[in-house]
């Protein structure tokens, strides 16, 4: 059975963090706010691997009122979504994940990203896109004011 899942996130800016996007700290004057490290990236994927699984979401696995999340790695958090897909005897084919921001740019760190994430799940270097686009200056991203980031899975029940 092949199964299909999506997932969405926004964090806000803030000064004083570091930019952390798919595992990478990105060298930027902003980071992004949040209760974990914000890895926007990295959140959208959790939630499109868990939603092609239907196991909810990530606010339902890791709640933000939980201390024990406070500045959490999430690759950390992602390692342990992979563990919980693999223990319902899902395997992952790939995944595509589109971050939104007017800046920084991404590109030079998209491979560093691909290399960190595929190690996580168990995947290729081939199944594991990282990209990013803009948004013309246009909406909260384009006035940077946040990132947002889209994701896509796919996966497969054993
Ligand atoms: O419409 P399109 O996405 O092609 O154009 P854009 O938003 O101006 O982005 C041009 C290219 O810059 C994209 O293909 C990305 O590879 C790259 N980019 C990036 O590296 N970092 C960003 N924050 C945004 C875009
Ligand atoms: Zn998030």
């Amino acid at each position: 059975m092949i199964r299909v899942g999506q997932g969405f996130d926004v964090h806000a800016f803030a000064p004083g963090r570091p930019l952390k996007l798919c595992g990478v700290t990105v060298p930027f004057e902003l980071g992004l706010l949040g209760h974990s490290d914000a890895d926007v990236a990295v959140h959208a994927l959790m939630d499109a691997l868990l939603g092609a699984a239907a196991l909810g979401d990530i606010g339902k696995l890791f709640p933000d009122t939980d201390q024990k999340y406070a500045g959490a790695d999430s690759i950390l958090l992602l390692k342990k979504v992979v563990a919980l897909l693999k223990e319902k005897n899902f395997t992952i084919i790939n995944f595509d994940i589109t971050i939104i921001a007017q800046e920084p740019k991404i590109s030079p760190y998209v491979d560093g990203m691909r290399a960190i994430l595929a190690s996580c799940c168990g995947l290729s270097l081939d199944c594991v896109s990282v990209k990013a686009t803009t948004t013309e200056k246009l909406g909260f991203t384009g006035r940077k004011e946040g990132i947002a980031a889209l994701a896509c899975a796919l996966i497969e029940k054993a």
